[in-house]
Order: C-alpha cells, then sequence, then structure tokens
C-alpha cells in the first residue's frame, strides 16, 4: 500500500501544527512563543514556524513536524500518523497499489470503529440521562464521579434490559450480523426465530481504546444484578480489531504520563486504573485481570522500559506479582514491585486512606525486584542451608531472565550484597545455569528458555551470518513487493547488489539460484520458490523464513525499523528500509575489507584490497547522501547511524 500523493499534498497543506500538538499535549501561549510541553519550561522558549508546519523548543531542542510528533512522541507508524491527520483534516484517504481483499479488510475494520464509537456514546448518554442514576450514583459512592475522569475515560451504562442498544442500533440502520461482529448482542436460536439481544446488560461499561483512541472493545461491570452466577466482569469477545491478549486498559490515557515519567504502574483492574488518575497519577495501565502477555509488554515498550507492579499483598497476589516478574525482564524492561496491603488494591486503598496517601505508599513501598524476591524467598527458609541454596538458585534464576549481561552481573552483584554471599562464587553460578542449566532442583524451571537464549547469543557473534540471513529472508518474503518507481524488491536487491558475496555458501547458492528464476520466470515468493528447489536449500529457504518474527525484531533493534504486521507497509512502500540494509551490509564488507588490508602479505594483495576498498566506500557514500535525501523527502524517522 501506498498512500498517494495527492493525499500526502493535501494532509501536508492542511496540518497545522499547533491543532496537532494541542489534541496530546498544552500549550501554552506567551506572547509569541509558548511554554514548552516536552520539559518543564519557565520562560517560553517554543515556538512554532510562520507557515504552521514546524515546532523548535530552543531549550530542550525537541523539534519537527505534525507527522515527527505522532511518530516520534505518539509512537504511530507513519501510515498511522497520516490517516490520523487525514481523519483530523477530513482529507479523502487514497492509496494505491492496494489489493482488493486488504480494502475489503480496511473497510470492514473502519465500520467496527465507528460501530464501536456509536457505541460508546450510546452508552455514555445512557449513564447521563438515567432517570435512576444508577450508575453514577455507584461512581459517586466509590469516590470516582469526577465528570473529568468519567469523560477521559468514556464511561457509561448499560440499562438492565434485553434490547436496549439493539433497538437504537438497528434503528441506526446497523446490521444483526455487524452488531454481533462487534461483540456487542449475542444471539440465541429459538424454535421458529433467532432472537438477538444485547450482551452489556445492567453494566457499567469500560470502553477500552487502542493506541491512536479508537474503542476497540468493552468491559462491563455488573451493577445490576439480574442473576447472581452473572460474572463480576464481562467483556468484548475476540473481534477483527480487538484482541485481549494485544492490549492493555489505560495505556490510550496513559501514553504521554508514561513517557514522561518514564515508567508505568501496571495494576489488575479497570477501576484500579480510574483510581490511580483520581488519585493523580496518571502513568499506569492495567493487564485485565489476565496474565501479562508479550505483546502487551512490547506495547509498552514503546513508551517506556521501566515498568512498576502494584499488587495485592496477600498469597495470590504476590504469586501473580511473581509471573509478572520473569516475562517483563526477559523482555528487557527493569521491574519494580510495590505490595499493596492484603486484601487492598489501588482503588479500595484510596478509598480508605486517601489520593495523598496513595501516592505516599507506592513513593515509600517501592522495591527493585531482588529485594521483592528474596524478600518473599527466604521468609520462610529459616536456617536451613538446603532450602537456603534452593532459595538462591531461584533468586538467580529470575535474573538469568534478564537478556543484558550487563545488568545481569549488577544485579547479581546487588543479590550477594543482599544475601551476604561471595559474589564471585554467585557469578559462577550464573554462568552455569545460563549455560548448562541447573545440575539439580526443581525450583529452576526455565531451563530449556536459557538453553535457548544462549544459542540466539551465539548466533549473534556471527553478525554476517545473521546478516545475510536477513537479506533472503527479506528476498524470500517480500520479493514481489512493489516499491517507489514500480519496482519489485527483488529487482531492487538484484540490481543493487549485483556483487554480493556471502560467506555462507548455501546463502550464495539461494540468491543465485532465486535470481536466476526470478529472471526466468518472473514475479512470485519465497514460497514458489522453495517448492522448485532441492532438499537441502528448502530447508535453508525454509529456516529462514521461519525465522521471519526474529529477525523482524532484530530489524527493529538493528535499523531502527518499525515492522510489526501493522507497520510493514511502511516499509513496503519505501526503499529507505532496504538502503538501510544495503548499508548495514556495506558496514560489514567494508570492516572485512580493513581486515583484510592489515593482514596481507603482499603488496599486489594490499593494492588489490584498497581498490574494493574504496570502491565499497563510494559505494557507502552514494546510499548514504540517498538516504539522506530519501529520509527526508520521505518521512522523519531517526537517521541512520553506521
Ligand atoms: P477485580 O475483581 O480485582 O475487579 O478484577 P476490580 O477491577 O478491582 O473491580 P471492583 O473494584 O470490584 O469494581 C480485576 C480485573 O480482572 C478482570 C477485569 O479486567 C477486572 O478489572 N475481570 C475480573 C474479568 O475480566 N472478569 C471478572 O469476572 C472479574
Ligand atoms: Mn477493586
Amino acid at each position: 500500500m501506498r498512500i498517494s500523493e495527492e493525499t500526502i499534498l493535501a494532509i501536508e497543506e492542511a496540518v497545522q501544527v499547533e491543532e496537532v500538538l494541542s489534541s496530546f499535549v498544552s500549550l501554552q501561549r506567551k506572547g509569541k512563543k509558548y511554554l514548552c510541553p516536552f520539559h518543564s519550561d519557565t520562560h517560553p522558549s517554543f515556538s512554532i514556524t510562520s507557515d504552521g508546519k514546524f515546532y523548535k523548543c530552543f531549550s530542550c531542542s525537541a523539534q519537527g513536524s505534525s507527522v515527527s510528533f505522532l511518530m516520534e512522541q505518539q509512537q504511530m507508524s507513519y501510515p498511522q500518523a497520516m490517516k490520523y491527520l487525514a481523519e483530523k483534516y477530513h482529507v479523502p484517504w487514497r492509496v494505491t497499489g492496494e489489493d482488493a481483499a486488504q480494502v475489503a479488510q480496511e473497510k470492514a475494520r473502519e465500520a467496527l470503529y465507528l460501530l464501536l464509537d456509536k457505541a460508546k456514546v450510546y452508552y455514555q448518554e445512557r449513564l447521563r440521562n438515567d432517570p435512576l442514576q444508577t450508575a453514577l450514583d455507584y461512581l459517586k459512592r466509590r469516590d470516582l464521579g469526577d465528570p473529568a475522569l468519567l469523560e477521559a475515560f468514556g464511561l457509561g451504562y448499560s440499562l438492565p434490559e434485553w434490547r436496549g442498544f439493539h433497538a437504537f442500533a438497528v434503528a441506526e440502520g446497523y446490521d444483526d450480523a455487524l452488531l454481533q461482529e462487534a461483540g456487542l448482542v449475542l444471539t440465541k436460536e429459538k424454535v421458529d426465530e433467532t432472537v438477538v439481544y444485547d450482551r452489556f446488560r445492567g453494566r457499567l461499561m469500560f470502553p477500552i481504546y487502542n493506541l491512536v483512541g479508537k474503542v476497540i472493545g468493552f468491559g462491563g461491570r455488573i451493577l445490576v444484578n439480574e442473576d447472581a452466577r452473572t460474572p463480576k466482569y464481562i467483556n468484548s469477545p475476540e473481534t477483527p480489531v480487538y484482541h485481549k491478549s494485544d492490549v492493555l486498559y489505560g495505556l490510550y490515557q496513559a501514553k504521554q504520563a508514561i513517557k514522561k515519567e518514564d515508567n508505568s504502574y501496571l495494576v489488575e483492574g479497570y477501576t484500579d486504573v480510574l483510581a490511580m488518575h483520581q488519585a493523580g497519577i496518571q502513568n499506569v495501565v492495567a493487564s485485565g485481570g489476565t496474565a501479562l502477555t508479550k505483546a502487551q509488554i512490547a506495547l509498552l515498550h514503546r513508551f517506556t522500559h521501566q515498568v512498576t507492579l502494584l499488587f495485592d499483598g496477600d498469597l495470590a497476589g504476590q504469586e501473580a506479582a511473581l509471573r509478572g516478574i520473569d516475562l517483563l525482564l526477559a523482555q528487557g524492561c527493569d521491574v519494580k514491585i510495590v505490595c499493596l496491603p492484603p486484601k487492598e488494591d489501588p482503588d479500595s486503598f484510596r478509598k480508605k486512606e486517601g489520593s495523598q496517601a496513595l501516592q505516599t505508599y507506592l513513593k515509600a513501598h517501592v522495591k527493585d525486584f531482588i529485594t521483592f524476591k528474596s524478600d518473599l524467598l527466604f521468609a520462610e527458609v529459616g536456617e536451613d542451608p538446603l532450602k537456603q541454596a534452593k532459595a538462591t538458585t531461584a533468586l538467580l534464576a529470575t535474573i538469568g531472565h534478564i537478556p543484558d549481561p550487563l545488568k545481569r552481573t549488577f544485579y547479581v552483584q546487588s543479590c550477594a550484597q543482599r544475601l551476604g554471599l561471595d559474589e564471585a562464587l554467585l557469578q559462577t553460578k550464573m554462568e552455569e545455569l545460563l549455560t548448562k542449566g541447573p545440575s539439580s532442583g526443581p525450583s529452576f524451571s526455565p531451563r530449556r528458555r536459557m538453553t535457548r537464549r544462549k544459542a540466539a547469543s551465539v548466533a549473534k557473534t556471527h553478525p554476517t551470518s545473521h546478516r545475510e540471513r536477513t537479506v533472503l529472508y527479506f528476498l524470500l518474503h517480500y520479493a514481489d513487493y512493489v516499491l517507489n518507481a514500480e519496482q519489485r524488491l527483488a529487482d531492487y536487491l538484484f540490481e543493487n547488489f549485483p556483487d554480493i558475496v556471502f560467506s555462507e555458501a548455501i546463502h550464495q547458492i539461494l540468491w543465485d539460484q532465486f535470481k536466476t528464476q526470478w529472471y526466468a520466470e518472473g514475479p512470485f515468493r519465497g514460497q514458489d520458490f522453495i517448492a522448485s528447489q532441492n532438499e537441502e536449500i528448502q530447508g535453508v529457504a525454509q529456516r529462514i523464513m521461519q525465522r521471519a518474527k526474529a529477525l523482524s525484531e532484530n530489524w527493529q533493534a538493528m535499523y531502527h525499523i518499525i515492522f510489526s504486521s501493522e507497520e510493514d507497509n511502511l516499509a513496503k512502500s519505501s526503499s529507505v528500509d532496504v538502503q538501510r540494509l544495503q548499508m548495514a551490509y556495506l558496514s560489514d564488507t567494508i570492516r572485512d575489507k580493513m581486515e583484510k588490508m592489515a593482514q596481507a602479505t603482499t603488496q599486489e594483495e594490499q593494492e588489490k584490497h584498497w581498490s574494493d576498498y574504496q570502491a565499497l566506500k563510494k559505494r557507502q557514500n552514494e546510499i548514504a547522501t540517498a538516504l539522506g535525501t530519501t529520509v527526508l523527502h520521505h518521512h522523519p524517522l531517526p537517521p541512520y547511524q553506521p
């Protein structure tokens, strides 16, 4: 997919950076300038260009355009940012190169978003206009009735009736199929008819927003009890726009604060998020009562790597905290924990003790995960040396989840200090855990994960081979994607890398054969290619294609590319990404040449390497220039630094 030139131009024409920023941050005008929203500004140092397109702070040097703001500060992808602006300024959204299925899918999603938004407004009105004030009274009783809070979270109420929303939606022209797809109604087959009725009845409605503020689903808390067996909360089912495991409740409302504080509190419940906001703490999200997922952590990573878990201080709460810790650590988070008093959640604590007390408590009781886990593990160990050893191993196992070796070392150090054990001994033990897995003890379970991580870090020590696989992955996976100027990715790669020398023979064979076949038979993809190859090539190609996910993560790290499924439109529509790859590849080759030069034994050899080196350097400069201009021309991604 490519956004059409006319759409891009119309958006560029229409946007006003002041309006765009104001939707997310508060811009206070002081004469000609503004107070900078990106740092605590005392005298105004933030200004906007006279055409209204760019901003710059002369104090903290924050600067950019509307698009760069949305991408960098709001973590939107380029297409998301453009889409957002197109909607904001009513610019017709036109794309090219999109296939019919994609268009249809996009349309279907749009229809769901519109419907869900309608539903949100409907429930909000029921909440405001309910003569019994059921929901409002309830919220007031819980000290969560602040109108600004209700507005920020779009809270609503579904009346205790079977067909309230359904009747409304049908009158608005929605058909049952769409209502059902959105998860707003349920159906029941009767003898001679199908009965359609509201999913949410007599419930306080919590809209669930995605990152750009669209409603994607609802959670509903029971207020009017029609049946003692109905669950306290019901949530939207999985729909094309709502995937429970990919959502963090409250992130949309919290993201700015999370970025600013560089920390996010993680709580369990919807009401806890509200209570924290009410207590003046805005950097908070909820996992929705389920175990945290990798996708949720990845979402959080766009804004911070520091997470503070808030848990009920009883045993169940602590166990939940323990489960969360290892996953968060493994995903590269810095983890802290606050245990609330037993049987309390942030909401009940605030209700009892007040906002100020909650804030104070959070500050006073925050523990790093080592302290938390060792307190827990050693609480009942006593003087039993066997138990002590077991607890120590369990603690080390948790630390072992941290991918960064330097951080790991520091944590082992802190662990040794805490337990009064010899640090060198613990470091050795850690090495042992990471390489061999534990020699004994059921307390250490993630053995297989460790070995796999070890394998991954070994792979990383051969960057060239890894990069080769990346190039091949790109070729196999995206060969027929049309880049700029109607050029397919494979054409682009073959034309621009005519002389790639792969270090691994099998990679070379793959590349050469793909090239031969591509020019002989025209556009096809890795799958077609694999089908026509011998078993060895098939095997390697298959493995490369299967590495899609792992690679795309590495890509993100290596080339600053946002490459998740939603955003790969960007990669497809832009050759920038490929040029970055080429850059990275050239840096490797150049480094390699330099080594060869240093090792050359004859004058002749040295001169040969020198001329190769110069040719490579020239090529690298060309691409750097191209990248520079392309990047500026396209969209302001951070400049590539080799
Ligand atoms: P809690 O039972 O702690 O609810 O469940 P809560 O948010 O504190 O609500 P109040 O204070 O009783 O009003 C924590 C979270 O688990 C999910 C919800 O996301 C809830 O916010 N949950 C709980 C469900 O999805 N279904 C349930 O039946 C219960
Ligand atoms: Mn609660």
